[in-house]
This record gives structure tokens, C-alpha cells and sequence, in this order.
């Protein structure tokens, strides 16, 4: 659509509604209280804006939910799963389409196929359940980000890209215990940041020369295919569509959590090129899963998931997308709050440790913003530092602190109004006039793996 004016409207109305949760000051309080601090424990009816994650968070359309009432429940071989394989195939090209359950399946199922112990995966940046996988067959997960992608404050138009120098070096000492290279569009753990198309056609001409296969992590294909579209140089005419089409043409599988640019609750793909790795990974997931056909997943789940992967391409929603986060984004730095630059595709990552200097990354400066921004307005972010990646010094010190103490706010697809934005930056606007409240945390009791998701706090005096 030409734009003539610069409101950013969302191109879709609302056809079903879902009230929201509206709460006090005081209720708040009380309700993170009773979570002991930690917002992955509050009930969903005590958050307002709910911007924890954008997976399985978005909206179906209604030509998603008609589809589901023409989903067949037949066990092996439904029509459903025929409608799929073809959307997929058409989008990625890929030979075998394997449904599963979610992102992680996928993965699961990939690596204790394809991997050995020993082996070493490279990658841009692996997601945190991706790496949990190579590890869990024993093979080790390396990120090779180039310099200064990791910095919240280098404005880069591609920091997701894999440093093809350093993956060189890795291919040519040890190109025999690599089974695979992974990119991951976006980089999720980065900052939602783009991998540029230069970036894929390099890396995929340094597999050719080791031989050895690239595969994509393409969670979110459709926003890093608009993003490429916005900023890199010659790629501005073509359209979303035809730009993620070369992406998957360039890689010899993928993995995909459907729950993000499938635009549907549930569900996840494997996508294969290779007939006996594809043979040898349906025999793996009749084991999880279910039948090769359906993977986990509901008739109905497969025919949202096929009318999703087409919706997500439509440039009128992806160019909205991406103005809503940018618009939160420039709001937001305008008021001076510290970011991860630039905007990636489907959060903006607030720098914690900037934002509150006076907390030491030892008591949590993500936590107390993140219950902080709640307490405030009832919106609920994530904290993606040292309470989700570090881990207790057995010695009794300090917490071993994550590199990056960053708070996302997710956006889920088409689910909140420009009106939530405004109301968010706001909230955000407040807690950041008031700042210097702030106050640390400390962790009241923890598990020893994933303690993020369901540790104890205790707001320090
Ligand atoms: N890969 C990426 C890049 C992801 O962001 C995720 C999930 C997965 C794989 C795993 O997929 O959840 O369907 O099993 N990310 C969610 C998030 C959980 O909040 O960022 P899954």
C-alpha cells in the first residue's frame, strides 16, 4: 500500500475480542509478590500487556480458523498434511516436510540424528534451546558473531551475521567434526537482528568449499526477509516473498518454530533436502512425536499452519510490523532509555545495565526493571541476563553474570494496537524518570537448569 500518512495503522480489524486483565498499583504489588518476584509465575489475568515472548502469542485470521474447521483428523496421510508439505515445498523448496510439535522437536530430532559427541556446530548465535540440544548429544555449540554485534550500542544494519573469517578458521582446523552449519534468522538471542542475503550466499560458499551442510534456524524468515528488503543495498525492489524464497534456496534444510512466522499457537518444521537424513529422522520422531505426517500436531494445527506461512509475507503486515517496533523503539530513545541498536525484527531489548548503572549484574538490574515495568503499568516483560544465563559461583561469591544484562519486550503478531504502544512507552517513560529507585534483587531459592523460569527473588532494602 502507498503510505500518505504517517499514522502507523494496523492492516486488519477485529473481528473477535479478548478483554484484558486491568489491575491496581496495589494489586500489582501483591500479585508479583505472591510470584516471589518472578513474572513467569504471575497469572495471565494479572498482566495487562503481555510482551514475555512472540511465540504461539500472535493471532489467527479468519481464514486460519476457517481453515482449521477443514482440518483432517485422519491418523496417517490426511489432506492436511499434503496442503502443507506443497505451501512449504513452494516456499523453501525443500524435498521432506516433517511436522513437529514445536521448534524444539525439530531440533531435538536434527541433532541427535545428524550430530556426534565431539562434533562442534557453529552457528551465528544458537537459541538457547538449540544450543541445549548440540549439547545434549555432546557436540558443542560455538557463536561466531562478528565484533561488536554483541554491543547494545554499535549501530550495525546486520549484527545477526555469522563472521565468515572466524568460520573459515573453524572449517578449515576442524572441518571433519562439523556436521552442520546453523544460521539463525533472526538472531533471536542477539537482539532479533537480521542476517543480511551477502552474509547467507558467503557462508553457504564456505560450506560448498569444506562440505559440510547449512542449515537455518528460520523461526523468523519473514522478518529477517523484510529486513534485508529495508536495508540491504540492491535488495529494496524485490518483494519479501521472493528474497526469504533464495534464503531457503541457499541452505540445505531447516528447522522452524512455527510459533512465530507460521503465525499460528503451535508447531514447528523440518525441512530436508537429503533422503537418508530425512529417512532416518521420521524413524526418530514416530518415537516422540507421532506419524511423519503429522508430527505432533492436529489436522487443523497443519492447515492454520499452511494458510499462516502465506499471510506471513504480505507486505502490508510486515511492513506495519516493523513500524510498530521501530515507532516503540524511537519513542523510547528519544526519552534517552538505553537499547539494543538498531530495532531488530520482533523485540526491542532494553540495556538493563545502562538503564539502572547503580545495580551490579550480581543482583539483576533485567529483574528489577522487568517487575519494575510491571509493578508500574502491568506489562510484562523478559529478563535475558544473569538471572536467565548466569549461574551461582559454587564458592559462594557472586553469581557468574551473563555478558548482556538486557529486558525484551516481545511482541506478539497482530495481537496488540498502536494504542498498547503508546500506553507501553508511557510505562516505560515512567520507570525510567523514576530510575534511580530502582533497587537489586537477590535469588531466595533457584534449580539448577532453566532457574529463569521458575527461581524465587527477594527485592533487596
Ligand atoms: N529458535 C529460535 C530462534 C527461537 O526463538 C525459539 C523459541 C526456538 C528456536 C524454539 O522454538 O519454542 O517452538 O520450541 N523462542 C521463544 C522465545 C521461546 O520466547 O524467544 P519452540
Amino acid at each position: 500500500m502507498e503510505h500518505r500518512f504517517s499514522t502507523i495503522i494496523e492492516p486488519f480489524r477485529i473481528k473477535s475480542v479478548e478483554p484484558l486483565g486491568m489491575t491496581t498499583r496495589v494489586q500489582r504489588q501483591a500479585a508479583i509478590e505472591e510470584a516471589n518476584w518472578n513474572v513467569f509465575k504471575l497469572h495471565a489475568e494479572s498482566v495487562l500487556i503481555d510482551l514475555l515472548t512472540d511465540s504461539g502469542t500472535g493471532a489467527m485470521s479468519a481464514a486460519q480458523w476457517a481453515a482449521m474447521m477443514i482440518g483432517d483428523e485422519t491418523y496417517a496421510c490426511a489432506r492436511s498434511f499434503y496442503k502443507l508439505e506443497k505451501v512449504v515445498r513452494d516456499l523453501t523448496g525443500v524435498q521432506f516436510v516433517i511436522p513437529t510439535h514445536q521448534g524444539r522437536a525439530a531440533e531435538h530430532i536434527l541433532f541427535t540424528t545428524l550430530c556426534q559427541p565431539g562434533q562442534v556446530v557453529p552457528s551465528n548465535s544458537h537459541f538457547d534451546t538449540t544450543r541445549a540440544n548440540v549439547e545434549f548429544v555432546g557436540a558443542q555449540a560455538v557463536d561466531l558473531l562478528y565484533d561488536g554485534a554483541s554491543d547494545p550500542r554499535t549501530d550495525m544494519p546486520f549484527k545477526g551475521d555469522l563472521d565468515v573469517r572466524k568460520l573459515g578458521r573453524l572449517l578449515a582446523d576442524r572441518g571433519s567434526d562439523v556436521p552442520l552449519v546453523l544460521v539463525t534468522i533472526t538472531n533471536n538471542r542477539g537482539g532479533g537482528q537480521p542476517v543480511s542475503l551477502g552474509n547467507l550466499r558467503a557462508v553457504r560458499d564456505l560450506c560448498n568449499e569444506f562440505g559440510v551442510p547449512l542449515f537455518l534456524d528460520a523461526a523468523r524468515f519473514a522478518e529477517n526477509a523484510w529486513l534485508i528488503k529495508m536495508r540491504e543495498p540492491g535488495q529494496g525492489d524485490r518483494t519479501a516473498s521472493d528474497i526469504a524464497r533464495e534464503c531457503f534456496s541457499l541452505c540445505d534444510g531447516f528447522t522452524m518454530s512455527a510459533k512465530k512466522d507460521g503465525l499460528v499457537n503451535i508447531g514447528g518444521l523440518l525441512g530436508l533436502n537429503d533422503p537418508e537424513l530425512a529417512e532416518r529422522c521420521r524413524t526418530r520422531l514416530i518415537l516422540t512425536e507421532g506419524f511423519p505426517t503429522y508430527g505432533g500436531l492436529a489436522g487443523r494445527d497443519l492447515e492454520a499452519l499452511a494458510q499462516g506461512l502465506q499471510e506471513v509475507l504480505d507486505e502490508d503486515y510486515l511492513a506495519y510490523r516493523h513500524a510498530s517496533v521501530r515507532y516503540v523503539f524511537d519513542r523510547l530513545d528519544q526519552l534517552g532509555v538505553p537499547m539494543m541498536r538498531p530495532p531488530g525484527g520482533h523485540a526491542v531489548y532494553i540495556d538493563a545495565a545502562a538503564f539502572a548503572p547503580h545495580i551490579p549484574a550480581w543482583q539483576y538490574p533485567g529483574v528489577s526493571l522487568v517487575n519494575a515495568l510491571y509493578v508500574e503499568g502491568g506489562v510484562r516483560g523478559v529478563e535475558v541476563g544473569t538471572l536467565m544465563f548466569g549461574r551461582p559461583d559454587p564458592d559462594g561469591h557472586h553469581d557468574f553474570t551473563a555478558n548482556l544484562e538486557l529486558v525484551r519486550l516481545t511482541f506478539p503478531r497482530r495481537t496488540y494496537t498502536q494504542s498498547h504502544m503508546d500506553y507501553l512507552i508511557e510505562v516505560v517513560g515512567a520507570v525510567w524518570a523514576n530510575r534511580a529507585q530502582l533497587k537489586g534483587y537477590r535469588i531466595a531459592e533457584q534449580r539448577a537448569v532453566l532457574r529463569g523460569f521458575t527461581a524465587s527473588l527477594l527485592p533487596l532494602d
